[in-house]
């Protein structure tokens, strides 16, 4: 199965200059300029502890945005999310989607580093939230996918468990969403990659049909 009209923009955005094509003007400026102000973001106490925020990597035509939990040492030390471990699992995730990881758009609901990795506190995610916001109204992805329960239940604002959430399409602001699993959550859990092969593959088929619409008021 192909990702056939995802290509075809791809090379389309390259031969034609992507600002002028399919996007606002001036995208790519404004998200260095939000870049900026998330490396040196202090809206929260993480910054005290954190060397850098870290804000997104990829492609910021990407038709797929994932979003993790927060970064944790090694992204902190490089400022780019998702370069340790639990990263190159979900580049071989992405790969097995017949997709490069500079095709995509990664970021995570906060930006920076909690103590000890812990989960991020509400307040932390209210606090970048709107960063987030942000980069989704900049990329305006095609299909989200949010990588664990504390990135779908932030930007889903929902309080489920993954065992609810996982493989179905929800929508953020009319944009589908479809949660899986953390790719930590599958380092600690292999049987579960099974199952989130399965998600994956819905992603390829909405990326190569089209994802679903949200549902309308009638
Ligand atoms: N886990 C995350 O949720 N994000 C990262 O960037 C790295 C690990």
């Amino acid at each position: 199965m192909g990702t056939g009209w995802l290509k075809k923009r791809l090379e389309l955005e390259k031969l034609m200059g992507v600002d002028a094509l399919f996007r606002k003007p001036g995208v790519s400026a404004e998200l260095r300029k939000l870049e900026e102000e998330v490396r040196n973001c202090t809206r929260c106490r993480l910054h005290e502890g954190r060397t850098q925020g870290v804000f997104a990597c990829g492609s910021p035509h990407a038709a797929l945005m994932f979003i993790g939990e927060a970064p944790g040492r090694d992204e902190d030390a490089q400022g780019i999310p998702f370069v340790g471990r639990a990263g190159k699992l979900l580049d071989q995730m992405i790969l097995a989607m017949g997709l490069q990881r500079e095709e995509v758009y990664i970021t995570n609901i906060i930006k920076s580093r909690p103590p000890n990795n812990r989960e991020p506190r509400a307040d932390e995610v209210e606090a970048c939230f709107p960063y987030l916001e942000r980069q989704i109204e900049l990329i305006q992805p095609q299909i989200i996918c949010t990588l664990g329960r504390p990135a779908t239940n932030a930007l889903l604002s929902t309080n489920r468990s993954m065992g609810e959430m996982r493989g179905k399409w929800h929508f953020y602001r009319g944009i589908a969403v479809l949660p899986t699993y953390h790719s930590a959550y599958l380092l600690r859990s292999p049987g579960q990659k099974g199952k989130a092969w399965q998600d994956l593959k819905k992603l390829i088929v909405a990326l190569a049909e089209g994802p679903p619409q949200a549902p309308g008021l009638f």
